[in-house]
């Protein structure tokens, strides 16, 4: 797939098929994702990819994070409850996704906005090779209000969790989601 087709067509996927992802194509797209540029190449991210029995224990816990979302979603979603059921559904089994990441950054002696972006970076790589493999995935950070509960889980101590994010096989192709026209600022052209 070409690259700006794959950046382009990428869409937050919240309804997966009942398809298990082979660890090969996983492994296959994390060596390519892990390319991302890092603050002084320090690479002090760190995924957890779970399947199976793990995947589900890990999805209960996330859902828990629904019922700090809510009232923000009541507020700005006031006039369209449709979104908020709808919300709920998805954080309730993560669109029933055969498989679940977790990223994290490890402390490495820089800032934590320089550690945000390096994992960001590596996400964004993710999703994009993700979607060229046939893949769909959604960038959450919603789960990150149970974000103690979730490393505990994972024995993950000393690290910042900093995106949950299902993954599998799309059973929705979804709107596209208009972008804003007004974000670059050209000067000295
Ligand atoms: C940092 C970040 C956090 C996000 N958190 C959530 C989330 O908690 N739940 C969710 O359903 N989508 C979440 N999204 C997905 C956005 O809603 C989505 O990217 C946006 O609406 C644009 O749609 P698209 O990804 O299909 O282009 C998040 C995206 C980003 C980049």
């Amino acid at each position: 797939m070409d690259l700006y087709e794959a950046i382009k067509e990428r869409r937050s996927i919240r309804k997966f098929k009942k398809i298990p992802v082979a660890k090969d194509l996983l492994e296959k797209i994390f060596d390519v994702a892990l390319w991302a540029p890092s603050g002084m190449n320090r690479q002090n991210w760190k995924f957890f990819v779970l399947a199976g029995e793990r995947k589900e224990e890990l999805v209960s816990i996330s859902a828990i994070s629904f019922e700090y979302l809510e009232p923000q979603l009541q507020e700005r979603f006031a006039d369209k409850p449709k979104i908020v059921e709808a919300t709920r559904r998805f954080f309730k089994r993560l669109g029933g996704a055969p498989v679940v990441v977790c990223a994290f950054f490890e402390p490495a002696n820089m800032e934590d906005v320089t550690s945000f972006q390096n994992v960001a970076a590596a996400i964004q790589n993710l999703l994009v090779v993700a979607h060229a493999e046939g893949l769909g995935s959604c960038w959450m950070t919603g789960p990150l209000t149970v974000g103690e509960e979730i490393s505990r889980f994972l024995g993950v101590k000393d690290m910042t969790l900093v995106a949950v994010i299902p993954m599998g096989y799309p059973d929705e192709t979804p709107k596209i989601p208009p972008r804003r026209p007004d974000r670059v600022v050209y000067q000295g052209f």
